[in-house]
This record gives structure tokens, C-alpha cells and sequence, in this order.
């Protein structure tokens, strides 16, 4: 259960200040657990999931090299356990290997890339700088879309339909760090116009792309998300973000 303690200020806001493990836990050296739980793994087991947690990054900088076909499925598989909303199992992977159009798929990116950094407005330049893609190196490129007459599935979706895309960014996840693990670099981009690549990818009506996903070797993952090393942003405190019964005021 989660523990909290007293409230502190943050920001001028009110916040929950924590003095429990899950607060102060390094996520690279996870609290080894206190009592014996039958179904729990044993220390290494869980220190390595949460190890690949911890060390999975975006990754946009690829190098040479490819990903065996088992190894691929292998990571395909893991995607495909994830939870989804009613079991309907949303996703749906195109494994893009016509070098035409990873190219096109490159103009997509790229031409949103260029839409992105003018709404940014005064840290346009700052984005241009950014590394956001690693389409073209990557060796694999996997688009994820969700499948169309997703209308049918109700179930946990009649007020809340979106969590079809929650459930497909869980399988996206599970790829994620099962890459990860495995050593391979893997990076989400989602610079695109979607109608632009559903119609590209001859996508039925209703079939949404949500995620180009770059895949493959990888000379370094970076030790904090990109974006902080650029100094785009920062992780937020884990302590701020985080309530008990209701909304902090
Ligand atoms: C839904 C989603 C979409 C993303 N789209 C992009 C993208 O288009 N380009 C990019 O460089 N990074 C993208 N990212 C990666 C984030 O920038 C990255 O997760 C974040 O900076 C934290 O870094 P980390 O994943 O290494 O921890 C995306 C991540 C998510 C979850």
C-alpha cells in the first residue's frame, strides 16, 4: 500500500511529502524484499526487471547491424502479452523492409518534424537541434497501428475510449524493455501525420498509426533520457507527482 506522510510545499502548490521506500527507492538497486512471498521471483529476477526499467531509454542513434528474425519475433511475442483493455488486443505491427518506403516514412517525419518546431515557437530552434528520429539507421522500422472497427469493443471503453491506445502503448512497452534487455536500442517516434502514413501503409478506414517504432544495435544507451542530457527537460520528482485521497491543492 502506499504510504504517505505529511503534506510540504512545492511550487507554491501543496504536496505530499513521502518518507517511505517507493519515494526514495533507487530504481537501480530496488529494496530487496523483507518477507517471503511465494509468488514473488528471487532477488536477481526482480532486480532485473527492474534494471531493464531503469536503463531502457529512447534511443535515436543506431548503428550497423540487424536483428535476428527470432529475435524479432521474440520481442513481437513480448509486445503481444501485454494487457489491452477487454482483451481485444488493438495493436497491430507492419514491419516496414521496402527501403522506399522507410524513405517515405522518413518525409512524413521529417515534414512534422518541421510543423512541430514552428508551434513550438520561441524553442524552435532549440528542437531543430534535437536528434528525434532515428528512421533511416535504424535496422529494423515497425509501425504500430490500432486495427479499425475498434467501435465494437465497449467493454472499458464506453466512457473511456482511448484506453485502446493505453493498451497498445502497454505492448509497445513490453517491446520496449524486452529490446532492452536483449541490448537493442529502440526509439518511439510519433512525428507524423497519421492519415498521411495510414494511407501509405494501405490501412482500412478506421485503422489508426500511432507509433514508428525504431529498432536495432545500438553503440550507447544514453545514462538519462536524451532530452534531459540536451536540457529540454527534466524528470519531475516523483514526490510531487503523487496525491492520497484527492487532487493536491
Ligand atoms: C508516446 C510516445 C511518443 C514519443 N514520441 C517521440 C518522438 O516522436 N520523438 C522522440 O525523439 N522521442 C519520442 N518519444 C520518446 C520520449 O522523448 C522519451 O520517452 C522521453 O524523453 C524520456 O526518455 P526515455 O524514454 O529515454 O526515458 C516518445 C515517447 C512516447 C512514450
Amino acid at each position: 500500500m502506499l504510504m504517505l506522510t505529511r503534506f510540504h510545499s512545492y511550487n507554491n502548490r501543496k504536496f505530499l511529502f513521502h518518507r517511505y521506500p517507493l519515494m526514495n527507492a533507487d530504481p537501480r538497486s530496488p529494496t530487496p524484499p523483507l518477507s517471503h512471498n511465494p509468488h514473488q521471483f528471487d532477488v536477481g529476477e526482480i532486480a532485473a526487471v527492474y534494471k531493464a526499467i531503469a536503463l531502457r531509454r529512447d534511443v535515436r542513434h543506431f548503428c550497423p547491424g540487424n536483428v535476428p528474425e527470432a529475435q524479432l519475433t521474440r520481442l513481437l511475442a513480448a509486445a503481444h502479452q501485454g494487457p489491452s483493455v477487454g482483451f481485444m488486443q488493438p495493436w497491430r505491427f507492419i514491419r516496414i523492409t521496402d527501403p522506399a518506403l522507410r524513405m517515405a516514412i522518413y518525409e512524413l517525419v521529417e515534414a512534422e518534424r518541421r510543423h512541430t518546431a514552428k508551434a513550438l515557437g520561441e524553442r524552435e530552434d532549440e528542437f531543430l537541434r534535437l536528434k528525434v528520429e532515428g528512421v533511416r539507421e535504424s535496422a529494423e522500422l515497425l509501425v504500430v497501428a490500432l486495427m479499425d472497427g475498434r467501435e465494437r469493443h465497449v467493454f472499458g471503453r464506453r466512457t473511456l475510449p482511448e484506453m485502446d491506445l493505453a493498451s497498445a502503448a502497454c505492448a509497445i512497452q513490453n517491446l520496449w524493455l524486452a529490446a532492452r534487455a536483449e541490448g537493442l536500442g529502440m526509439g518511439w517516434v510519433s512525428l507524423f501525420d497519421p492519415d498521411a502514413l495510414a494511407a501509405l501503409l494501405a490501412m482500412p478506414s478506421g485503422a489508426r498509426p500511432i507509433a514508428v517504432l525504431c529498432l536495432g544495435p545500438t553503440e550507447r544507451f544514453y545514462e538519462k533520457p536524451m532530452l534531459e542530457l540536451e536540457g529540454w527537460a527534466e524528470r519531475q520528482p516523483l514526490h510531487t507527482l503523487v496525491a492520497e485521497n484527492h487532487w493536491p491543492g
